[in-house]
């Protein structure tokens, strides 16, 4: 039975870029949905930007923009990165856009209809200079248990007590300084605390008739949510409230209809972008949306989150769906946080690591597939990128055995039998085409971990058998021809059941065996399928790279930010031992040439001498100062001991010394020099 499915993964704020940390989700939501579409069930995936709120809009005026060009720049990076690790969304649209705002006034007006929206004053704090209401996280200030100043709103990063933003003492609004007011306003709250008995219901229980997989046993996957999700909402079940859903202008996003300076807040919106990005598929190819999101739908609906939101897609979402009578997920899919090797994403150890400058440095998206698969769940669980186990991993398990049962055997077919295989059909194979319904079933569950180590032993089962036969030595003695081509005939039609297994998780890697066996491409059924005796084959080309050590390091490298001026500004009080000082290697340095760098907005490139046979490369921040042409021949120092950094436009070899102007100063930047007569590699000290 074909079944229908519709996946989203969270969407993405359309003011950041996409991160090592965002991939986890979308590679997850991607090989589920790529199984389900190789098994031949309708499956669509969409995502979009989400596009509205404070931050954004703030994010837009620093840069000078209007929020739609922010929007649309961002939306353009956003796709070049999700397509360049091959994750093929079938849309993926924005929150600003006409659907969407049709669905979320179509959502309002039948919540308000059925007397699920309230108005009520409430208290909040404002910028008297901005002008605006001010969201927790843009407030600041001292924590009102333990004093550290410049905490946030909610809650206080040195001594972890959480408060409301009134608690704060000696309050200031962090986007321009002012002491804020309390000021009232009237918002507009859609009623959650009346829907307590039917999130009761909706949270133990299975997805409605015709809405779950059908093919699904047992208790496990027929629960909207997993375990731990559903003991997460018994506690919020206790105590739940009416949700804010309105912000007042200044804000970005949807007016609400009929109430004028009143705008839907962006949580509200944002999963209504799920439908709207939906509709706008539905309008392009030609699906029916009420078939999917009408309430008798009988299709599937999953949602593909982190952890940190389930309280918006397991609370309000399935509540604010039913009030307006639409039908609820089928299942929420929560997974849990990225750690880079045993910890949070770091700017300054350089583990903040953007999507881009992963593909820039020639990294293969399908090793980092192939990873984060080998240690993905069912559950909420955090997982680990260990960037030594990375490399170790990729190398041992795709490129040691599986890519390596075809480049042994690949060779002889095309050398000494013109290409043709004999025939396919040998009992060790049996085994291989026995575990595709097991293999299938770990995908369903997300049990990806599971479904990989799977084919992993079946890799080493093909590899014990090209080992015991040994073709490269049957093709040495004449008279093994029937022998060595059983061998290699039957080892390739191992590696096409590997392939067909892997495809989910190296699609491309996939697309290339599907062109060296030149065969259809490979969906699930084709497992019970051998290939027919005398099936030509392409000639085999190398499949993959190995992963570099050296390049994990230079991205590790590219994405280390150098303190930013404010830690280093609050770290100016610490006192340092002159051995730390002298760990510095400062020298003298000759500017012999300085140049613009094209696609980088602050950078000037500069060759110094520092009285080594080779000059240094170093990229210096100084474009908005200096005039490269003016450069060319002055003195400066430079820090000569800082490890190489790999940068998108080369590798940089230390780091020149100037004075920079701090926040709220008049901007300059002012290249150090020494004294007359000083020489090229004198040390400073
Ligand atoms: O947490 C986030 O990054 C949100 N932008 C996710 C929104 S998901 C959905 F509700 F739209
Ligand atoms: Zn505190």
């Amino acid at each position: 039975m074909t079944r229908k499915i519709l996946v989203t993964s969270a969407l993405p704020y359309a003011n950041g870029a996409i991160h090592l940390g965002h991939l986890v989700e979308y590679i997850q939501t991607d090989i589920w949905v790529r199984f389900q579409k190789m098994s031949g069930n309708e499956c669509w995936y969409v995502c979009a930007d989400d596009t509205h709120g404070t931050p954004v809009m703030l994010r837009a005026e620093k840069d000078g923009l209007a929020p739609e060009e922010l929007i649309g720049r961002v939306h353009g990076e956003h796709l070049r990165d999700f397509s360049g690790f091959h994750v093929a969304f079938d849309n993926f649209y924005s929150t600003h856009s006409v659907e969407t705002r049709e669905c979320v006034e179509e959502i309002y007006a039948r919540l308000d209809a059925a007397g699920a929206i309230e108005k009520r004053d409430v208290e909040q704090y404002y910028d008297p200079v901005k002008r605006m209401f001010l969201p927790d996280r843009f407030i600041k200030g001292e924590c009102p248990k333990c004093g550290t100043k410049d905490q946030y709103g909610d809650n206080c990063e040195s001594c972890g007590a959480a408060y409301t933003p009134n608690e704060l003492k000696n309050p200031y609004s962090a986007v321009s300084g002012a002491k804020p007011e309390l000021r009232t306003s009237e918002h507009y709250f859609f009623k959650l605390g009346a829907c307590s008995d039917f999130l009761k219901e909706w949270t133990l229980s299975a997805p409605k008739e015709g809405q779950g997989n059908p093919d699904a046993e047992g208790g496990v996957e027929k629960r909207r949510l997993q375990v731990e999700a559903a003991n997460k909402m018994r506690e919020w079940l206790d105590s739940l409230e009416d949700w804010d859903i309105s912000r007042d202008a200044p804000y970005f996003g949807f007016e609400i209809p009929g109430a004028p300076g009143k705008y839907f807040y962006v949580w509200l919106d944002a999963p209504i972008g799920y439908m709207g990005s939906f509709k706008n598929l539905c309008a392009r190819v030609g699906i029916d949306f009420d078939d999917y999101w009408g309430p008798d739908s009988e299709a599937e609906l999953y949602h593909f989150i982190g952890k940190d939101i389930l309280y918006f897609h397991a609370l309000f979402w399935p509540a604010v769906l039913d009030r307006a009578r639409f039908r609820t997920p089928s299942g929420i899919c929560a997974h849990g946080f990225l750690t880079i090797d045993g910890a949070k994403m770091s700017k300054s150890r350089g583990t903040f690591i953007t999507a881009e400058s992963y593909l820039d440095l020639g990294l293969d998206p399908e090793w980092l597939r192939y990873y984060y698969a080998a240690k993905l769940n069912g559950t909420m669980g955090d997982i680990d990128l260990n960037l030594e186990d990375f490399v170790a991993r990729v190398n041992s398990d795709l490129i040691g055995k599986y890519v390596n049962i075809a480049s042994r055997c690949a060779g002889f077919i095309d050398k000494k039998f013109g290409g043709r295989l004999t025939r396919t059909d040998a009992g060790w194979l049996n085994e291989f085409r026995a575990a595709a319904p097991r293999i299938a079933a770990a995908y369903e569950q997300r049990e990806f971990g599971r479904a990989l180590r799977d084919v992993m032993a079946l890799s080493d089962v093909a590899n014990v058998f090209v080992n015991d036969r040994k073709p490269w030595e049957l093709s040495k003695r004449s008279g093994n021809e029937a022998e060595l081509h059983a061998v290699c005939s039957e080892a390739i039609e191992a590696f096409r059941l590997l392939t067909l297994y892997l495809k989910p998780v190296l699609p491309k890697l996939a697309e290339a065996v599907e062109s060296f066996l030149e065969v259809a491409p490979l969906t699930w059924g084709d497992a019970g399928v051998p290939l027919p005796e005398g099936h030509a084959v392409g000639v085999y080309a190398h499949l993959m790279k190995r992963v570099d050590p050296a390049r994990v390091a230079a991205l590790v490298e590219a994405n280390r930010e150098s303190l930013a001026p404010a830690e280093a500004t609050a770290r100016a009080g610490e006192k340092i031992s002159i051995d730390d000082f002298m760990k510095v290697d400062l020298r003298v340095a000759r500017i012999v040439d300085a140049a613009h760098v094209e696609g980088a907005e602050k950078l000037i490139r500069l060759v110094l001498d520092i009285g080594e046979t080779k000059p240094r490369q170093v990229f210096a921040g100084i474009k908005s100062a200096y005039d490269p042409a003016q450069l060319v021949g002055r003195m400066t120092a430079m820090v000569a001991n800082l490890a190489p950094r790999k940068m998108k436009f080369g590798v940089s070899e230390g780091m020149v010394l100037a004075a920079a102007s701090g926040k709220g100063e008049t901007p300059g930047i002012f290249l150090l020099s020494p004294d007359g007569g000083a020489r090229p590699g004198m040390r400073i000290r």
